[in-house]
């Protein structure tokens, strides 16, 4: 079947043979971002930024990069580019910013489909602002957040919406374009988290016209660290918490602290290499392994997989339960074979009870564009052997 021939061979981290299903916690790194973080440190240019000297201004240089690749591969306005060490990092700091504007009468949409990295932190700013969280729900039976049941909680009052882009456990993907215009129509700002988007779709952001985005690319083969893209005029305009040196315009409002030079370094190289391996490939492989998979934990008996049983609108992302074990034992086993997958609520709290699932959560199993067939095959194997 059609794939990305040999580009595992890009990834060092896989020469011990494991098959890694285990990519929606953390991707292997693509050999030209560990090269890049290795040879910025090599090559004296570790600084800081606007200084008066050339290392500094190499810091300067590779932030503009970084600012441009990142605009390239979210469709994105390279002004609004904020650099933190996670998602969490910059969600915290864009919440604790917005809450200084809420108070009580205000109202923020949140959903149970929802990564805790995009709930937690608006439950914080209610509790620090007198606001009030409104949950949408994801239909249980199928797995899918519709757009009415976020845009249906959408009023005058409410001044956010917290959206997934994509569930870091079944993979499901909202209509975000639809949801930000009509909470834009009723005034509201959509925050969209696109850590589980990014590695598997091209994203647009000037299409989607939402006012934040959140991605981290150690999702996507490269080194931890936060991207949060913030509407440029917003950034400007949010109380942003900072330190009274640091800048009073554009990203560095939301920045705490100097960036991880190195880690820029590798976010240049692995949003090239998704760029240039294309999203057309990347989906196309990406949709074959994960048919397979699908449809072979569908046929063997005792198993059940969590959530949709189609591809559509969905990142190539699973769970699923074996009779007699839980999550963990099923984990433990298959790393037996070496085989990695994720055992528990993978931080998707609200989504565990709608699934039907409790604290112990499921089996997650994710493709990325290093999973083979012989991976595949590998994880049935040991699922069917238990
Ligand atoms: C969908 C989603 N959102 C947010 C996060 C949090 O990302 P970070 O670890 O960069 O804070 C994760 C991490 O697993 C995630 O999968």
């Amino acid at each position: 079947m059609a794939g990305l021939t040999d580009i595992s061979s890009r990834f060092p981290g896989l020469a011990d043979g494991w098959a890694r299903f285990d990519g929606p916690a953390g991707t292997q790194v693509v050999d030209s971002a560990i090269d890049a973080a290795a040879e910025w440190q090599r090559s004296g240019r570790n600084a800081n930024s606007h200084g008066a000297f050339p290392a500094a201004w190499a810091c300067d240089a590779l932030v503009e990069r970084v600012d441009d690749v990142m605009g390239e591969l979210l469709g994105a306005n390279p002004a609004g580019m904020v650099y933190g060490p996670s998602t969490t990092a910059n969600m915290m700091a864009l919440t604790r910013a917005v809450a200084h504007g809420l108070g009580p009468g205000d109202e923020i949409v949140c959903t149970t489909l929802d990564h805790d990295a995009n709930v937690a932190p608006w439950l914080l700013a209610a509790r620090d602002s007198g606001a009030v969280v409104r949950m949408a729900e994801f239909d249980p039976a199928g797995g899918r957040l519709a757009a009415d049941a976020v845009t249906g909680l959408v009023g005058p009052a409410t001044r956010w919406v917290a959206v997934t882009g994509s569930s870091n456990v079944i993979g499901t993907m909202p209509d975000v374009r639809s949801i930000t215009s009509a909470a834009h129509a009723s005034g509201a700002r959509v925050a969209v988290d696109g850590v589980h988007l990014t590695p598997h779709r091209a994203v647009n952001l000037s299409e989607i016209g939402c006012d934040v985005y959140a991605t981290s690319s150690y999702k996507w083969y490269g080194p931890h660290a936060g991207i949060m893209w913030v509407e440029p005029t917003l950034l400007d305009e949010l109380a942003a918490y900072k330190v009274r040196p640091a800048p009073e315009r554009g990203p560095g409002r939301l920045q705490y602290g100097t960036p991880s030079w190195e880690a820029l370094a590798g976010v240049e190289a692995a949003a090239r290499f998704l760029l240039d391996t294309g999203f057309e490939a990347i989906e196309a492989h990406e949709a074959a392994r994960f048919s397979r998979l699908l449809t072979g934990l569908g046929d063997l008996p005792g198993v059940r997989v969590v959530g949709p049983p189609d591809t559509a609108d969905r990142a190539p992302t699973l769970l699923f339960l074996v009779d007699g074990h839980s999550p963990e034992a099923v984990a433990a086993r298959l790393a037996e074979s070496r085989v990695a997958v994720w055992h528990g609520h993978n931080y998707a709290v609200e989504a565990m009870g709608p699934l039907g699932l409790d604290e112990a959560g499921g089996v997650r199993a994710g493709v990325c564009v290093y999973i083979g067939d012989d991976d595949v095959d590998r994880l049935l194997a040991a699922v069917a052997a238990l």
